[in-house]
């Protein structure tokens, strides 16, 4: 069904979507900021013939995982086992198409990282040196990333971590803290020593003249957000960065003698995309199939366009330090886009779980089931600016769009066929002015939708959607087909023929984003399969197909009850 001529190789699209940690269950800023446009793009990169691979995992090492590990009184390894598992049954409910969803702990991962560590040590892009590492006496123990609290040194923010700032959003190592204070004792700055301890470190600065030029070819179509704030990281100086830990969990470094020290999450969990895609690979029984994917054409071109979904806290890793791994490891395709989203509030708040002002995607799945969410979440994504999530929006562009508007129409239309064409698709007459205008409006909505899409203006691709619904609702009022089959039988089977045919265009138009109605319009309007092996465009529904007993697409909810000052 694809709509690529058979001699032609459809385009290569890598959907790369950021790791969510295997630390908590998921939360809609999460949905929002990375993993719903992922799957958005994909989808609709499938049905317009693209050939891609769609890959993430969950992120399992890091200090934060073992220091709630601890809490819990278990091991990290059955920690995030846990967390693996609710998490897939999350996407399995939430309806996102990967083609895989690994984790950071599987052999293959440890394989492919240490080769990757191994390559840049001999390429010298990694070296070894000695650093000086803030210790706690209580704890004997380094204090790596999240054991350390302190002060940021660049925007004096009080509660910034030992790897990151989350207020000005700058990644840091454990000894740029000022007031440092342990998290384990609660030790404060003059408690805690600083210590010599061997490290490797990834030579950033190495690939600064690199990095400059690919970030200015790029601008032109990256946000300009994503493209300033590396461009300015580079501005300030890179510096070589830290890629090993004092730390028992975590991917073994591959030489003797660093029995105690792991990989460092971060330098890990980006390689993940790469590993992800030859485990992919080898599952499906083509080892090789991940190479057109990742590995450079023999003139140096790349062989596929790979995207990068994620939110704004992790552009620095997926605009300079993944990029820079990847020049140095060599002959892979780096970042074609990387369209980072800002952030969703929670009812005005900034979403933390610590302050319990987050909303778990499974919560908001048991109210409304996944299109709801799905559509609300697509309809206020934060592309240019962070945006707030309530129940309150959530149910009334649920009740207002998808049904009042989508649902309506579909709902209409059917039920007014089935009573008086049999359920069939009828014959129409000669078409006039006003259905052609509705079939071109169609026609000209999926380009638009298309064009939104690619250009990974997803709020956009639903706002083309939408009007093609709303102008779907006047045609049908304006030809009120009840009121002509009186006098029109001819007339008004006319119009249920060519409304049908825009069902068939909304499908398509409403399939990336809410994937599961569009797979039942599929079926109402008497297909089998699934909607999207659909090529991007509204096929014609033939003369004479049965059309199975409608029910309504949408179901309207009633307000949640308020409570001031709170997303729920
Ligand atoms: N786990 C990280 C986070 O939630 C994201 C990792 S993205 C990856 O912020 F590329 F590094 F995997
Ligand atoms: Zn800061």
């Amino acid at each position: 069904m694809s709509s690529a001529p058979n001699n032609s190789v459809p385009e290569r699209l890598l959907v790369c979507i950021a790791w969510p940690y295997a630390k908590t269950s998921t939360h809609v800023g999460q949905i929002v900021g990375s993993i719903l446009p992922g799957d958005i793009f994909a989808r609709y990169s499938r049905m317009s013939g693209k050939d891609v691979l769609m890959v993430s995992g969950s992120d399992e090492h890091g200090t934060p995982i073992v220091v709630d590990a601890d809490r819990e009184g278990i091991s990290p390894r059955e920690f995030v086992a846990r967390h693996h598992a609710q998490i897939l049954e999350i996407w399995q409910r939430l309806g996102i198409s990967w083609d895989l969803y690994t984790e950071t702990t599987t052999e293959n991962h440890y394989r492919v990282t240490q080769d990757f560590f191994l390559r840049l040590l001999e390429k010298e892009y990694i070296y070894k040196d000695s650093m000086n590492s803030p210790y706690c006496p209580t704890d004997q123990r380094f204090l790596p990333d999240r054991y350390i609290n302190g002060t940021c040194p660049y925007c004096g923010f009080a509660d910034a971590r030992g790897d990151q700032c989350d207020n000005c959003g700058r990644t840091l190592d454990p000894e740029q803290l000022l007031n440092p204070r342990c998290r384990l004792c609660g030790s404060v700055s003059s408690a805690i020593e600083i210590r010599p301890t061997e490290h490797f470190f990834l030579d950033l600065p190495k690939f600064e003249p690199q990095l400059l030029a690919w970030l200015e070819a790029n601008k032109a179509r990256w946000r300009p957000n994503v493209t300033n704030f590396a461009l300015n990281w580079i501005r300030e100086g890179l510096r070589a960065r830290a890629i090993t830990r004092d730390l028992d969990w975590g991917v073994p470094v591959p030489l003797p003698g660093f029995d105690d020290k792991r990989i460092y999450v971060w330098f890990d969990a980006v390689i993940g995309y790469l590993s992800a895609s030859i485990e992919w690979a080898a599952v499906n029984g083509h080892p090789d199939a991940w190479k057109p994917f990742w590995e450079l054409l023999p003139d140096g071109s790349a062989p596929s366009r790979s995207y990068y979904f994620i939110g704004k806290d992790n552009i620095p890793f997926h605009t300079i330090i993944w990029p820079a791994m990847l020049l140095g490891y060599g002959g892979l395709t780096i970042p074609y886009d990387v369209p980072a989203n800002e952030f969703m509030t929670m009812g005005g708040f900034k979403a933390s779980s610590s302050r319990g002002n987050v909303i778990w995607t499974k919560d908001v799945l048991d109210l409304y089931g996944p299109d709801p969410l799905r559509f609300y979440l697509a309809s206020t994504m934060p592309e240019t600016h962070d945006t707030d999530f309530t129940f309150d929006e959530l149910v009334r562009r649920n009740n207002d769009e998808l049904v009042a508007t989508y649902g309506n129409a579909v709902h209409r239309l059917l039920t007014f066929a089935h009573r008086n064409f049999e359920g069939k698709v009828p014959q129409p007459g000669t078409l006039g002015a006003a259905d052609n205008a509705m079939l071109a409006a169609v026609r000209q909505g999926l380009v638009a939708a298309g064009e939104a899409i690619e250009s990974v203006r997803l709020r956009d691709g639903l706002g083309e959607a939408m009007s093609v619904a709303r102008a779907a609702n006047r045609y049908l009022d304006e030809q009120a087909p009840w009121k002509r089959i009186k006098t029109d039988r001819e007339g008004a089977a006319t119009t249920v023929h060519t409304m049908i045919q825009v069902l068939n265009g909304l499908k398509v138009l409403f399939a990336p984003y809410v994937p599961f109605s569009s797979q039942r319009l599929h079926e109402l309007l008497g297909f089998s399969g699934d909607v999207e092996d659909c090529a991007w465009r509204a096929d014609e529904v033939p003369v004479g197909q049965v059309l199975p007993v409608p029910t309504p697409l949408f179901a309207k909810y009633d307000p949640p009850i308020a409570t001031e000052g709170s997303a729920q």
